[in-house]
């Protein structure tokens, strides 16, 4: 099996940070994002990964270059305009060829591995299992409906779900789905929708079965998402590269990146990105701050990067 990460996303939830940072390399707890991605493909075997970039381009390419530090043999292809999911795959065709492979969205953080899932999909031959994870509001997400194992409708989005299994931002495909994806119409917000895709599938016949994920999964593209991942990977504690400097009362769940420059009265449940140069009188609470921020009060629920002017 080959890898693809779908990373081309503008991360427009976490502006202004990732107009400077792409999400895929912001760190959570001094590691890029999708090394985390890394992590879980090598646990199934998969080194050989497809990278689809959009206008991060040129960052993500110098801070991945081919892959070889972070254990992995990287391609990269790049989706010139944001069209949706399914659209984003179809630039992959090519690098995963007649192989299965396994679609990972960039921006997603799972606690645990999918190695059993990875087995099962082998083990049953069908053309596609999802990752689900029983969730409390699925209106958020695509929905899976599911009769024993399989999955018989899937609905994006819908306003009254049927199920509460959202599709969790990881899917194993076989190269049936190459069969549906010029078919596709955009759907009503206007993308090419990867749960459209496999809907697809399921109405021409084939099998698409249902993982319940067990573990916990993080979509990583919110303040509080974010904020909330990197607590998880920290487990509480403070993590200061060594050589940032801080002058200021440390409190739970802080992150200090490398080379960073910190003062503040107190910081608790925050992250200071790389290089960043914050000098805050007050205390800092639940932020991520990048670049040179300075602030006479308090920094409260904020996402700040002081290089972006637009
Ligand atoms: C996408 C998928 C959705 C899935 C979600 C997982 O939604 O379309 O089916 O449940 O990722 O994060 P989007 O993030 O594009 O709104």
């Amino acid at each position: 099996m080959k890898g693809v990460i779908l990373a081309a996303g503008k991360g427009s939830r976490l502006y202004p940070v990732t107009r400077i940072i792409p999400k895929p390399i912001l760190p959570i707890a001094n590691r890029l994002t999708i090394e985390y991605a890394f992590d879980r493909l090598k646990e199934m075997g998969i080194a050989d990964i497809c990278v689809v970039v959009g206008e991060n381009e040129g960052q993500m390419r110098e801070a991945l270059d081919d892959g070889s530090a972070f254990g992995v043999h990287l391609t990269y292809v790049k989706q010139e305009d944001p069209k949706g999911l399914a659209h984003a795959v179809g630039f992959a065709k090519d690098f995963v060829g007649e192989d299965s492979f396994v679609l990972y969205l960039g921006d997603a953080v799972y606690s645990e591995g999918f190695a059993d899932h990875a087995k099962r999909f082998l083990d049953s031959g069908c053309a596609n299992l999802n990752i689900v994870k029983e969730v409390e509001d699925p209106s958020r997400f695509g929905v899976a409906n599911v009769e024993g194992d399989r999955i018989v409708r899937l609905e994006e989005k819908p306003k009254n779900p049927q199920s509460n299994l959202a599709m969790a931002g990881m899917y194993f495909f076989s190269p049936k789905i190459w069969r549906v994806l010029p078919d596709l119409q955009p759907s009503a917000r206007g993308e090419y929708e990867i749960t459209d895709a496999i809907q697809t599938l399921i109405n021409e016949g084939e099998t698409v079965l249902a993982g319940v994920y067990g573990g916990v999964w993080f979509d990583t593209g919110t303040l509080d998402s974010y904020l909330e991942t990197s607590a998880f990977q920290i487990k509480g504690a403070t993590i200061v590269d060594p050589s940032a400097s801080v002058k200021g009362t440390l409190g739970a769940n802080v992150v200090v990146g490398e080379g960073a420059t910190l003062e503040c009265e107190s910081i608790e449940d925050s992250v200071i990105l790389p290089g960043a140069n914050v000098k805050v009188k007050g205390n800092i609470r639940h932020a991520i701050l990048g670049g040179p921020v300075s602030s006479d009060g308090d920094i409260q629920s904020e996402i700040l990067h002081g290089d972006y002017l637009g």
